[in-house]
């Protein structure tokens, strides 16, 4: 198994980065997640546009041009000889002495992992996830993918302890913002997706994107507006999207059933779709 490091290919094992990398010291990066499967990146270009807009809100230089940082995400790839799996890319500001002010013309970190990856998604689909609402705690720049992730980490865990698959993150005014490491979405009895709108409260998922996308496609109707947790315990369906999981059908949230407590027609359709969609 191989890693990048800032300009070569390493053993996994033997990979690693300087303890006075800012990524350690002040979470001081951003990465992406994206899957490859059947050997195909899915929704690169959403990736990579995401991946640049994160470098710009931060004003972390891109660590090689947008025409090098593909070939260097295939020839990881190759070099690990999967097929389904996940590409991970971090991007740190750089290694410098601890301080709080920084160099702008710091040389950014640069590294990538592949990790082996079932997407047959086989319980998920089956069973459906468990979801267990947190307080969101998160910095006030969700929009941005950055590493800081404790928070969704810590809500993750928690909703593990108590049984559940996944945390919804909820804001201060009651409203599901999105999942732990996901989107959320519901679908009402008249048969609208509704999420939360991109308003810098969420993370703008490249997955949810291509729903969007989809959606237009199949005439659905998709209705961005911010809705709570009562009422995603009412609707028809619940579900979350991620590059990792794709669409993840959600069958209880604190304990009450959605539906009829199974996996929802749409939310599966809507995976089978995007399947299709990104091949
Ligand atoms: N998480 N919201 C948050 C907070 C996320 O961390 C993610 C992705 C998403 C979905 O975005 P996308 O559809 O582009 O994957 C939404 C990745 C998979 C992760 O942290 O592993």
């Amino acid at each position: 198994r191989f890693a990048y490091v800032d300009g070569q290919y390493v053993p996994h094992a033997k990979a690693c980065v300087h303890i006075e990398d800012r990524g350690f010291q002040f979470a001081d990066a951003i990465y992406e997640v994206i899957a490859i499967r059947n050997g195909a990146l899915m929704d690169e270009r959403g990736h990579l546009d995401r991946l640049v807009r994160s470098l710009n809100e931060l004003k972390i230089p891109l660590p090689m041009s947008l025409t090098a940082l593909p070939i260097v995400m295939r020839e990881l790839i190759r070099r690990n000889r999967v097929r389904n799996a996940a590409l991970y890319m971090q991007i740190t500001r750089g290694e410098a002495a601890r301080d709080f002010r920084f160099d702008p013309d710091l040389a950014p970190t640069l590294v990538m992992t592949v990790r082996r990856a079932d997407f047959s998604h086989t319980k998920q689909l089956n069973q459906g996830l468990k979801i267990l609402s947190v307080p969101d705690l998160r910095w006030a720049r969700p929009d941005i993918k950055t590493v800081m992730l404790l928070p969704s980490s810590l809500a993750k865990m928690h909703a593990l302890e108590q049984g559940a698959d996944d945390a919804w993150l909820v804001d201060a005014n009651g409203y599901v913002t999105e999942g732990s490491s996901n989107n959320a979405w519901i679908v009402t009895a008249d048969g609208e997706l509704v999420t939360r709108p991109a308003d810098g409260r969420i993370l703008k998922g490249v997955t949810r994107s291509a729903l969007q996308h989809i959606a237009t496609l199949f005439q659905l109707r998709i209705v961005e507006r911010p809705f709570t947790i009562a009422e995603a315990q009412a609707a028809c369906e619940a579900f979350s999207t991620s590059a990792s999981a794709f669409v993840a059908p959600v069958v209880s949230i604190d304990g009450k059933m959605i539906g009829d407590g199974k996996p929802g027609r749409v939310a599966l359709g809507m995976r089978e779709r995007y399947l299709r969609y990104s091949e």
